[in-house]
């Protein structure tokens, strides 16, 4: 190669690396959290008794920080990711260690902003959301729940975490007004809220139980204290956590 073609073939190559790493970096600060929160949602995911075995749903998946620990722990096969702004995760799998993962354990992605996964014809052991109930709309909170329930596997769990209006005791103040905030569209880069009441009948609604689970919020803030969300494990009803305990 020519001084000229070398100096050419660098360049090129630099601004890809410029263009494709500078999009991860946009992505990763679109969706606000980074690879650290993305290994404390899988160390959840392990207390609520996921294996290697088990089927996971990441709804709101956005660049996969979550997503590539959870593929690096699970079976091949076993991890699908939904959200509709499918550029977060084109832009992580640019890179070549994320690109690896994914051609290792050939993940199902959708691009839906309905939460319904149905399509892939699979049922799941469980459905993971981060910090995405917390900026939905309030008709939001029944679509997530009618469309994941109908993918849930016998004694599966949804491990969603969740803004209550009643606040937390690890910093979250709630709503202004402690009522649910009745928002009409999803809210970004803002917070919904929803009271503990408003969770509970919702999930009845859709044949589901609500458990809070403070030890959860508990955990994550311990790495990340600002992160103060609450953390809701929704079942079936009529499986106890021990029937959903496999
Ligand atoms: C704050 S980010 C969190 C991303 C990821 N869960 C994490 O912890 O890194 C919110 C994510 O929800 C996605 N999102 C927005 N509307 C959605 C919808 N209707 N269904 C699924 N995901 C949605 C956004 O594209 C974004 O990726």
């Amino acid at each position: 190669m020519t001084p000229r073609l070398r100096r050419l073939h660098y360049s090129i190559i630099n601004r890809l690396r410029r263009w494709f790493g500078g999009r991860h970096a946009e992505a990763i600060q679109y969706v606000g959290t980074d690879g650290l929160s993305g290994k404390l949602q899988r160390d959840l995911l392990k207390r609520e008794g996921a294996l290697p075995s088990s089927r996971v749903l990441e709804v709101g998946c956005g660049s996969l920080n979550a997503g590539l620990v959870i593929m690096r722990y699970l079976d091949r096969g076993n991890y699908a990711g939904i959200d509709p702004n499918e550029w977060l995760r084109e832009a992580a799998i640019q890179k070549p260690a994320i690109r690896k993962i994914v051609d290792d354990k050939a993940p199902r992605f959708l691009s839906r902003d309905d939460f319904d996964a149905s399509e892939l014809g699979m049922q799941f052991d469980y459905v993971l959301s981060h910090s995405v109930l917390s900026h939905a709309a309030h008709w939001q909170l029944d679509q997530y729940l009618k469309n994941t329930a109908k993918v849930l596997a016998p004694g599966g769990r949804i491990l969603a975490s969740i803004r209550l209006a009643e606040g937390n005791e690890f910093g979250s103040d709630g709503s202004k007004d402690g009522e649910d905030s009745m928002d009409e569209e999803w809210v970004y880069p803002g917070v919904s809220w929803f009271k503990r009441s408003t969770v509970d009948e919702t999930a009845a609604r859709n044949g589901l139980e609500a458990r809070l689970v403070p030890e959860h919020t508990a955990f994550y803030t311990r790495t990340k204290p600002g992160e103060v969300h609450d953390w809701i494990v929704f079942s079936k009803t009529g499986q106890s956590q021990d029937q959903a305990s496999r």
